[in-house]
């Protein structure tokens, strides 16, 4: 049988897995759940969630790959639990349901640099007919989807790994002069105020289900993508250092999205952050207009770099998205690389397309659903991000830590993170990931998937 694919060196994971992490999560949907939550209120609850609560299941979805070298379904399998490969398979299938929404926003991202390269500013106020142009955000997407596909096609060490490195050091430039950039715009510092000062009295129920979902869906847990790369790690990684790395760029990447976002925000609202609404349009719809701002020549140069860099972002992310499914099409129905990525592209892309449609092309998706309680409807490439990211992930996170902590049991995990880090017996860190795997973590993603199903789906207030 051919080997399997195996990430070159420790650099290469941690860059394909931050890569993963690092997405539209970040810099498309983080400043604007923290618009809507208390600025620094939500971003304090945010971090506290991603370093207590999700460092422990990142740590464990590692493990269980690195152990197994193998998909998320197989992995169950192998540690000689096959009925427990459900979680795998609910992976998989949130991996197909997530990519087939988030290709149409990276396509949305990708049109709007080729937009903003050619100098149209318009788009901005047009976005609401941008979205509704089929043919146009189609072809967006369906390159999108090309892109991914090459990348996962060629492999682990080859496609996967080498992109990533040349992505995320890049990206991580651009943000950069983004954030320099931005903090030179008039206003900016009321950006930065709004941004920082925490305003506890927005937080409720909601609030607090949005941050750890956040969470969840941007360090890419609960659905096995971290099993997946861990599969291709080498024995002697330490998972503990590595996976504190990867949620520290994630997190600090978010955060960086914010200290760029914000000034442009106060620059176009000349002070005035807090009357712009946060929504998926936020940057879509308020950003080309600050660019425009700028100047002709500097504003297509920002604004384009900005869309780019979304577009890279989202690209490192579709890539692991794709891989989930493609990994268990190779390792369990022996399907040949090359024709599993294409075909399962293909698929995904299919599934995209009434997400593609749901904003007002066709009103059946536009309104799909209404939930109880609720005043107005959901329209399909929200509902399909409410049950793939909002729902699946969590569930699979308390799954997860419930199978390592009872069934598969702790002391093999700690003798798998040992492996490559002999000092972890005995540590803090151990009694941590202990408490956290065994306790906490079930405890509190169990309850709150619990009442955040009760709230969103079925309208029950809690405070
Ligand atoms: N973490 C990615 C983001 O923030 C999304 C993602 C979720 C990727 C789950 C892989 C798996 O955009």
């Amino acid at each position: 049988m051919k080997a399997r694919g195996r990430f070159t060196n420790r650099f290469g994971f941690i860059a394909a897995a931050a890569g993963s992490a690092v997405g539209l999560g970040n810099i498309w949907k983080f400043p604007f759940e923290v618009a809507n939550g208390g600025g620094a209120a939500f971003v304090i609850m945010y971090l506290i969630f991603c370093f207590i609560l999700c460092f422990p299941v990142m740590v464990t979805e590692i493990a269980i790959g690195r152990k197994t070298e193998k998909d998320p379904v197989g992995a169950f399998k192998a540690l000689g639990f096959p009925r427990w490969n459900f979680i795998g398979k609910m992976g998989v299938l949130a991996g197909l349901l997530i990519l087939s929404f988030y290709n149409v926003v990276a396509g949305w991202a990708f049109g709007y640099f080729v937009q903003l390269t050619f100098g149209n500013f318009d788009i901005g106020d047009n976005f609401g007919e941008y979205i509704n142009n089929i043919g146009r955000v189609g072809s967006y997407g369906a390159v999108f989807m090309l892109a991914t596909a090459y990348v996962v096609s060629k492999g682990i060490s080859g496609g996967i790994e080498k992109a990533s490195k040349i992505l995320m050091p890049t990206l991580v430039g651009m943000m950069l002069i983004l954030v320099i950039y931005s903090m030179t715009l008039p206003h900016a510092f009321e950006g930065i105020k709004y941004y920082l000062i925490p305003q506890f009295q927005e937080i409720n129920f909601k609030v607090v289900y949005n941050a750890l979902g956040q969470a969840f869906f941007s360090l890419s847990l609960g659905m096995g993508a971290l099993i997946t790369y861990g599969s291709y790690v080498s024995k002697n990684n330490n998972i503990i250092s590595s996976a504190a790395l990867i949620t520290i760029s994630d997190a600090g990447i978010a955060f960086l999205a914010g200290l760029m976002m914000f000034p442009f925000v106060a620059y176009l609202t000349q002070g005035a952050v807090h009357t712009v609404e946060g929504g998926p349009g936020f940057i879509f719809q308020v950003l080309p207009g600050a660019f425009e701002s700028m100047g002709p020549m500097i504003g297509r140069i920002i604004g384009a770099l900005f869309f780019l860099l979304l577009s890279f972002a989202a690209l490192t992310s579709t890539i692991s998205l794709l891989e989930v499914p493609v990994a268990y099409a190779v390792d369990e129905l022996k399907v040949n690389r090359t024709y599993a990525v294409w075909f399962i592209a293909l698929f995904i892309f299919l599934m995209g397309v009434p997400s593609l449609l749901s904003n007002g092309d066709s009103q059946f998706f536009t309104n799909f659903v209404t939930y109880i309680g609720a005043e107005k409807p959901t329209n399909f490439l929200d509902f399909v991000g409410h049950i793939g990211s909002d729902t699946l992930l969590p569930l699979g996170g308390f799954l997860i830590t419930i199978f390592a902590a009872y069934v598969w049991k702790k002391n093999n995990l700690n003798e798998e993170i040992e492996t490559g880090y002999p000092g972890f017996k005995g540590s803090f860190v151990e009694k941590y990931i202990d408490f956290a795997v065994s306790y906490l973590c079930p405890t509190v993603l169990g309850v709150i998937f619990l009442l955040t199903l009760l709230n969103r789906f079925f309208g029950v207030e809690f405070f």
